[in-house]
């Protein structure tokens, strides 16, 4: 665990910075050579004791920390789970990630490919960041979290509503990592050393972070038939406790109904989801059948949302 103390050992930062600004104290970080898939396939394996089953039809890994950029992670996720032979491959849209690997995990189960399907969301989100650059190395954090869906009636707790899902390429340079892919496979002798890092235009993300969230709640929330008040819990993306309070206050939801996790782990981009629930049914603040609002906004851009009434669960 790393504290904001750590952090303000190391670079020009503050503890009271941190907290004020984002409102995070602490988040975690992988050891050196830790890889994405050993994060994946734990909370993989916790998903799969919780739901009471060893197996699955596919695994569906959203990240943005890939172990390697070719092949995929989720391959060797499903072979630390035993589920080798299994489909599995990633889905990437950075911190809406989670949500995207939900609807084509929801696909799957509706098109009859699959009956189970393990959604994950797993992130090495630290092996992205320039630790000397404060604007992001206080904010994210690694982890991971997971789920399993599975086919059933409409309506059933745990069913998914609608999931409302957008896109918009032009804000692609507002979070980047400008080398390492095809565009500039190695940074250019002459190109900025930190094209290799992550980074974020925090204060415009921030704007477009909160119209993003609180449209597509809004419109998820429309397909329910349910009103702000009808909703009991909502899980932002966990990205900044200022962006919560202003989509929980723009979509008329008390503050105090929002899941907090980022205070824990920082952002943790596709993981962030799927910890603050596991998280909030740890804590006992989701219980079987409250109503729960998913919405997060993430590089890309992309956004997302989506609503449902909360199941009986086991712990894991
Ligand atoms: N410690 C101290 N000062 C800092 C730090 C730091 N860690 N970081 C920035 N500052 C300074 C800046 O240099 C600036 O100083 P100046 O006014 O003298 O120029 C000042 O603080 C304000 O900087 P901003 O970047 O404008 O700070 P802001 O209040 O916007 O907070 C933050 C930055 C936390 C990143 C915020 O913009 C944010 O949360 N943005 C949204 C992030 C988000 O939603 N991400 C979701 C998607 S992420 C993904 O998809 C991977």
């Amino acid at each position: 665990m790393v504290g904001n103390d750590d952090l303000a050992a190391r670079m020009d930062t503050s503890d009271e910075w941190i907290r004020t600004r984002t409102g995070i104290r602490t988040r975690h970080f992988v050891s050196a050579g830790m890889p994405t898939s050993l994060l994946a396939a734990e909370a993989g394996a916790r998903a799969l004791q919780s739901a009471g089953t060893a197996d699955v039809d596919a695994v569906v890994l959203a990240t943005t920390t890939p172990d390697r950029p070719c092949p995929a992670t989720a391959p060797e996720v499903a072979r630390r789970l035993g589920l080798t032979g299994r489909p599995a491959f990633d889905v990437s849209a950075v911190c809406t990630g989670f949500l995207y690997a939900l609807t084509t995990a929801a696909g799957m189960i509706a098109s009859g490919a699959a009956e189970q399907v393990l959604v994950i969301g797993a992130e090495a989100f630290s092996t992205l960041i320039d630790p000397q650059d404060r604007s992001s190395a206080v904010v994210f954090g690694d982890g991971a979290g997971a789920v399993v869906l599975r086919a059933g009636e409409p309506g059933e707790p745990g069913a998914l509503g609608r999931i409302v899902l957008g896109s918009d390429g032009s804000l692609a340079d507002l979070i980047t990592v400008r080398a390492g892919g095809s565009e500039q496979p190695r940074p250019h002798p002459d190109a900025d050393p930190a094209d290799r890092y992550f980074s974020m235009r925090g204060r415009e993300v921030f704007g477009h972070a909160v119209t993003r969230m609180t449209e597509s709640a809004r419109a998820a929330l429309a397909h329910t038939g349910w009103q702000p008040d009808d909703v009991d819990r909502l899980v932002g993306h966990q990205a900044n406790l200022r962006i919560l309070h202003a989509v929980a206050e723009q979509l008329d939801i008390p503050v105090e109904r929002l899941v907090i996790h980022l205070d824990r782990v920082g952002n943790t981009a596709a993981a962030s989801i799927p910890l603050a629930l596991a998280h909030a049914h740890e804590t006992g603040e989701l219980t079987p059948g409250a109503r729960v609002v998913l919405a997060a906004f993430g590089g890309g851009a992309t956004w997302g949302a989506t609503a449902l009434t909360w199941p009986a669960l086991k712990s894991a």
